[in-house]
């Protein structure tokens, strides 16, 4: 049915799990890679595409998506580490950032005001990210709020509500723990995660890098 791939026999022994996130593009679910929990993004086949084009827009994207998280952990960029392409089910194999792991976008809309002293260390953290991915000439493509994850930096004794979903509320409680215990300053709050390379390019136009 699909000549152009062979199917990896090993990738049999995965079960899917719980799904993180559904789009209209595809989904990324929680899986076990080798006993290791991962996520897993896998791209929908389009039937109203031509099946040659669906299968070439898909492999383009994936390959760009996994070269340029490659590429951004060379240039010390914080980005989920890929563990397995599977081209012919169009998945991609990734580090999982974890149940206290929130999209920029979750954070933001869960604070009252931004006026929140959080909000000033996000932005740096934003531009020393983005700083760093231009200057190696990797333009993101979809920048956004949603495709940006904070992974908070939780003090040892820290005990979640909720282990499997942390809330707005404790992160920042967790933040104000860090700052009155000790001069770790930027990583009080925590790390930034860039995700979702799949419109990526490699440029060095200042035109492409601006949008
Ligand atoms: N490695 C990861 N660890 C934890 N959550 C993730 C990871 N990758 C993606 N997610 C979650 O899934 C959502 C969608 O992932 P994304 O790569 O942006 O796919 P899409 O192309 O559907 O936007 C993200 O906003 C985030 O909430
Ligand atoms: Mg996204």
């Amino acid at each position: 049915e699909n000549p152009g791939f062979k199917a990896n026999p090993m990738l049999s022994k995965i079960q899917q799990d719980q799904i993180v996130s559904q789009g209209a593009e595809g989904r990324i679910y929680l899986s076990d890679l080798w006993g290791h929990l991962c996520i897993v993004k896998e791209r929908f086949k389009k039937t109203y595409r031509v099946p040659e084009l669906d299968e070439k827009l898909t492999k383009q994207r994936m390959t760009q998506e996994v070269k340029s998280m490659q590429r951004l952990s060379k240039c010390g960029v914080q980005t989920p580490t890929v563990y397995l392409v599977d081209e012919y089910d169009r998945k991609i194999y990734m580090e999982y950032l974890g149940p206290t792991a929130v999209t920029l976008k979750d954070f933001l809309c869960g604070l009252n005001s931004l006026d929140h002293p959080s909000v000033e260390i996000i932005i740096t953290m934003i531009a020393k990210s983005l700083a760093k991915m231009h200057n190696n000439d990797i333009v993101h493509g979809d920048l956004t709020t949603s495709n940006m994850m904070l992974l908070p930096t939780l003090p040892m004794d820290f005990k979640l509500a909720n282990p499997h979903r942390i809330s707005v509320d404790e992160i920042l409680q967790a933040f104000t723990q860090n700052k009155s215990n000790s001069a770790l300053d930027s990583k009080c709050l925590g790390e930034l995660f860039l995700i979702d390379f799949g419109l990526s390019k490699v440029s060095s136009k200042v035109e492409d890098k601006g949008v």
